[in-house]
């Protein structure tokens, strides 16, 4: 259809598309659908009362500051919390290199806007966050991939593609999403001396890192390059190869738009550039709000106990429903925190094609091609396992399970046909 607009979008709008799964997804939002698609938080463990107090101590107290315009870079009581916070991870650094983001995703539109010109090379892993690609591919970014396993990218196919001259790579070493597998200790390393040998930067993307339900926690790979630098102890300001961020997104409330860049300060100074042509800075309000909640002594790390709480038992649940009804030529990776999980099944089974009879089942995924730049991974789908109670989520992967199984059957009477 034509409209007085056609002509009007932009190139990079053709970059961009639109996604049919997005669509077919709308109807997964139907309340009698049990969707493990979304990537929400569990709502209930948001601490609304401590931000109803906070916000009314926050606006009684400093309500005309909260309400005006501030500074790019943050709010610095903010930004002086995410040193202490990142210290506590072998991160040494100043406010100077911590800057308040509206969201993680925010950082990764800006890192596409300072970093990326048409047509240059970005490493992702494969399958990747599917967020950072439609960032990226606003500014024309090409993509080379290394696959994950069980221990996250496959840091030996590294150095054939780190060949191929990419701006960066872009890594999620923690329950990794999609996939839920998380970076191993000996990866961690590899990754960052490679890095450095062919001197291609690193974007960390550590959403999920306090998530952790079980296993030794892992240092960042900022950690791992500040130790490169700074010999074992890592210390010394950061000035490395890597940009690291993270989130309150999943800890407090993805609604607050909350989240951190660390990286050396010339890379924040660049950031701050393109974030005033963006937003001018992230809401005073929710800045200084959060700082309020998180400030009281001990918050934080109850209430992010009580989520790997909450997450453990539901991502338990779905992993046994899965062993009791899914079909035994179906695989799944098995997480040790995080929101989700990653689903195989036999090729030529197509997940995509598969959605429709899922939501006609009531119950709705996100098929695995889409994490892919290259299309790939047509027989995987990535199951969410926060949002949903642990009933609904039994119910949704028995119902999950009759698709697989009744596509399996009808896929052997096509190859006995064949045969
Ligand atoms: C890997 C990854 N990066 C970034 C984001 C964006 O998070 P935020 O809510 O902080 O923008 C998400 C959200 O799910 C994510 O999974």
């Amino acid at each position: 259809m034509t409209t007085p607009w056609n002509h009007r979008y932009a190139q990079r709008m053709h970059w961009m598309g639109s996604s049919a799964i997005r669509e077919l997804l709308k109807l997964a939002e139907q309340p009698d659908i049990i969707s493990f698609a979304g990537g929400l938080p569990a709502p209930e463990l948001f601490p609304v009362a401590e931000f109803a107090a906070a916000n009314e101590r926050v606006l009684a107290r400093t309500g005309q500051r909260a309400l005006q315009y501030s500074t790019t870079e943050g709010y610095l009581p903010l930004r002086e919390f995410l040193v202490n916070k990142m210290a506590q991870y072998g991160i040494l650094v100043g406010p100077e290199n911590v800057l308040i983001t509206s969201g993680s995703q925010q950082a990764l539109d800006m890192i596409g806007k300072i970093l990326i010109n048409p047509g240059d090379l970005i490493l992702t892993e494969a399958p990747t966050y599917l967020g950072a690609l439609q960032a990226w591919n606003a500014y024309q970014a090409e993509y080379d991939t290394v696959p994950i396993d069980d221990e996250g990218i496959c840091t030996d196919l590294l150095e054939e593609a780190l060949a191929g001259g990419p701006k960066f790579m872009y890594i999620l070493p923690n329950f990794q999403n999609p996939g839920g597998v998380t970076l191993s200790l000996k990866r961690r390393q590899a990754l960052v001396r490679i890095a450095d040998r062919y001197g291609v930067p690193i974007i960390e993307d550590d959403p999920y890192g306090e998530l952790r339900f079980e296993g030794d926690h892992l240092p960042p790979l900022v950690v791992q390059d500040a130790r490169r630098l700074n010999g074992a102890n890592g210390s010394g300001f950061y000035r490395g190869n890597v940009i690291y961020l993270s989130t309150f997104s999943k800890t407090l409330a993805p609604g607050l738009r909350l989240g951190w860049m660390v990286a050396p300060v010339e890379v924040i100074q660049h950031c701050v550039i393109a974030k005033q042509g963006m937003d001018l800075h992230t809401s005073t309000l929710n800045q200084m709000v959060a700082y309020e909640v998180i400030s009281q002594d001990g918050f934080l790390k109850n209430h992010v106990r009580e989520i790997r709480q909450v997450y453990r038992d539901r991502r338990d649940v779905m992993l046994a429903a899965m062993a009791q009804y899914f079909p035994a030529e179906v695989q799944w990776t098995r997480p040790q925190g995080g929101l989700f999980l990653w689903v195989t099944l036999p090729e030529p089974l197509d997940s995509e094609r598969l959605l429709p009879q899922a939501i006609a089942n009531k119950v709705a995924y996100v098929p695995g091609h889409v994490f892919y730049p290259d299309g790939r991974g047509r027989s995987s789908m990535r199951l969410n396992f926060s949002n949903a109670q642990p009933a609904q989520i039994e119910i949704g992967i028995r119902r999950l399970g009759q698709v697989f199984t009744e596509a399996l059957q009808k896929q052997k009477r096509v190859d006995y046909a064949l045969a």
